[in-house]
């Protein structure tokens, strides 16, 4: 299996990092920055012999070492600053994705494409037209990430492990996301029957600001430890065929009464990316966020710069 991560910044190298000790896919990291992805490849390849992983890494600023990768995660783009939101990087993420993603349909027409620079709902849509790829086959980071947070919190408030909360975040990868506290459960027990309204309402908040109260702390850089465990998480599931359950940022037709947008939805993923749409009962309050959700991602759509 070849894996490309077009992007080596710091959520592109940690996930190549993550990849390749996991030892299943060769892995092409690309950059336009001459020697950055050439250095950051080298680093990671000599810890082989320490770390015993066979495959190998490479770093290029050419897409001809990229074609026919299985996999293309496409990281590459700017990072928010303190106060900033993911919606002020569009237009400039937009130029970035749109060439990105032209390359990778040209020099890799049977990958499977997963978004990650932000605002990711409306730059996976227009990866979606750009590629000219099926919707199965496009889709990005969002949810993984978010109910990872989510999870995170809720163990650290009930001093539990984290492997032990299962919970579902959905909607845009923002302000707007869809916490779904109804549906967290701790060792199989409703988070509801455990802590207070209040502290679930703490919880759910805490979760929409995960990502910027990691900008606030690094001031440089946006989070890219869980992103790159959360894009690894995603990637794993098509290497193994796994059709696991997990909310991803993807193309709806209909599914939640939503045609024409992206956002984040739980998905199955195996070995062709998204194998099927999973439609969860929502009461008629959830429904009701999930569309203003939608409604936020098609205000970014309609912002998106008519070259791309
Ligand atoms: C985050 O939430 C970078 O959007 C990513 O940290």
């Amino acid at each position: 299996m070849k894996i490309t991560i077009i992007g080596a910044g710091n959520v592109g190298a940690t996930l190549a990092q993550r990849l390749i000790e996991r030892d299943f896919a060769d892995v092409v990291l690309l950059d336009i920055i001459e020697g950055l992805p050439q250095g950051k490849a080298l680093d990671i390849q000599q810890s082989a012999p320490i770390l015993g992983f066979t495959h190998r890494i490479l770093g290029t600023n050419r897409y001809e070492d990229t074609d026919g990768s299985d996999v293309v995660v496409v990281t590459s783009g700017i990072a928010r600053k303190p106060g900033m939101t993911r919606e002020e990087l569009i237009k400039i993420n937009a130029g970035i994705v749109s060439d990105v993603v032209a390359k990778t349909a040209q020099h890799s027409p049977d990958s499977i494409i997963i978004t990650v620079a932000n605002p990711v709902d409306a730059l996976t849509y227009l990866a979606l037209k750009a590629s000219g790829f099926s919707r199965h086959r496009v889709f990005g980071l969002s949810g993984v990430l978010d109910s990872a947070r989510f999870a995170s919190f809720i163990a650290q408030e009930l001093n539990v492990s984290a492997t032990e909360v299962s919970c579902f975040v959905l909607g845009e990868h923002g302000q707007n996301m869809v916490v779904l506290p109804r549906l967290a459960k701790v060792k199989g027990q409703p988070l509801a029957d455990l802590v207070p309204t209040t502290t679930i309402a703490a919880l759910s908040q805490h979760t929409v600001g995960g990502g910027a109260e990691i900008v606030s702390l690094l001031k440089t850089s946006s989070a890219f430890y869980a992103p790159s465990a959360a894009i690894l998480k995603m990637v794993l599931a098509v290497a193994q065929d796994k059709k696991e359950l997990m909310p991803v940022a993807a193309y709806l037709t209909g599914e939640y009464g939503l045609s024409d947008v992206v956002i984040g939805v739980p998905v199955r993923l195996g070995k062709n990316g998204i194998s099927e749409f999973v439609e969860l009962e929502l009461t008629f309050d959830e429904k009701e966020e999930l569309a203003a959700s939608a409604e936020a991602v098609r205000q970014q759509i309609a912002s998106l710069p008519d070259q791309c």
